[in-house]
């Protein structure tokens, strides 16, 4: 009980932040339910341990502590007593057992990719690279590629492969699996696997300090049913389709002038500068963090850099893109948009 009400002022000193499902201590996935266990485990023995240490303190304070009329000061001097040592030597080694077991048991779980290198593997693998500082999702043998919104669907591991285009940054999303360094270059890529079966957005965090934005790298994992991801999977290889308005349409061809040399409006380009915008439309947040509409889009692209510090993003002051284009250009981006809504 004492365990659950740790937790839960943990839980309540963790939420808040407004981001649903951003916490290891809910756990919605196989990893994070496996890391939860762990943390069960070592704080019921921690806890343990202290109530007996504290009870043996407290018991020979009191019991030989000086009373009135003892005369002598220093007690009688005892050493060595051989059950006494066998005893305290054997319960740390069985505790540490019962914490090790679990450990490397989930340690090697982690790791264990065999069911995405087996030759007939249906298992989705992502490449996630992340970058200065967004997050970069190749779906591998699809040609669908798409940044900050991670679909996947429920029910199956989908296997990630973690790299950075600069820094190390770390990839986790608490509330499913544990956290995983993303190294730079090819020789050190770590996997690890997503695994769901509930329906809904993850909150995702970059955990390894990378640079000033550190704390807004932030990037979501939408969990769906696996009828809606293939749907999903169709519609971004299909595209946003052309421009609905005017407006949009003259958008588009700002876009093109001034930002398709980073950005890539097309499901299967890979490794632009910038993140890929093809279901720019569909998100919830832009870059990450702020609330999606127009005001903020168009704060954003007249100036990122106080939005989120040392990003690769350029500003474009009202000399590169007047205030009526910038309208343009935020409808047509606000426009791309895959989903079936
Ligand atoms: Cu990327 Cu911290």
């Amino acid at each position: 009980r004492i365990m659950y009400s740790l937790f839960g002022l943990c839980a309540v000193m963790l939420a808040g932040c407004g981001r649903e499902n951003l916490s290891a201590l809910q756990p919605k996935g196989e990893g994070a339910s496996m890391l939860y266990d762990l943390m069960v485990i070592s704080i019921v023995i921690m806890i343990a341990v202290f109530l007996v240490v504290i009870a043996i303190y407290t018991y020979v304070l009191v019991r030989y502590r000086k009373k009135k009329g003892d005369q002598d000061i220093i007690p009688e001097q005892v050493e060595g007593n051989r059950n006494l040592e066998i005893l305290w030597t054997v319960i740390p080694i069985l505790l540490l057992l019962i914490l090790a077991v679990p450990t490397v048991n989930y340690t090697f779980q982690l790791a264990d990719t065999s069911e995405m290198e087996a030759e007939d593997s249906d298992n989705y693998v992502v490449d996630v690279t992340a970058n200065a500082f967004w997050w970069n999702f190749e779906y591998q043998g699809q040609e669908v590629t798409t940044s900050q919104d991670l679909y996947i669907p429920t029910g199956e591991k989908v296997f990630v492969n973690l790299s950075s285009a600069d820094v190390i940054h770390s990839f986790w999303v608490p509330a499913i699996q544990g956290k995983m360094d993303n190294n730079p270059g090819d020789s050190n890529v770590n996997t690890i696997y997503l695994e769901t079966d509930d329906e809904g957005v993850y909150w995702g965090k970059c955990a390894e300090f990378c640079g000033p934005s550190h704390a807004l790298m932030d990037f979501r994992v939408i969990a769906v049913s696996p009828e809606e991801f293939d749907a999903w999977l169709a519609n971004m290889k299909e595209g946003p389709g052309e421009p609905s308005t005017e407006i949009a349409a003259a958008g588009e061809e700002i876009f093109a002038q001034s930002c398709a040399s980073c950005h890539a409006v097309e499901a299967g380009a890979v490794g632009g500068v910038g993140p890929n915008l093809t279901s720019f439309g569909d998100r919830e947040k832009i870059a990450g963090i702020l609330e999606h509409n127009s005001e903020n889009l168009k704060e954003w692209i007249r100036n990122p850099q106080e939005i989120k510090p040392g990003n690769n993003m350029p500003q474009f002051s009202e000399d590169q893109i007047s205030d009526e284009d910038l309208d343009a250009l935020a409808e047509y981006l606000l426009g791309l948009k895959v989903s079936d809504e």
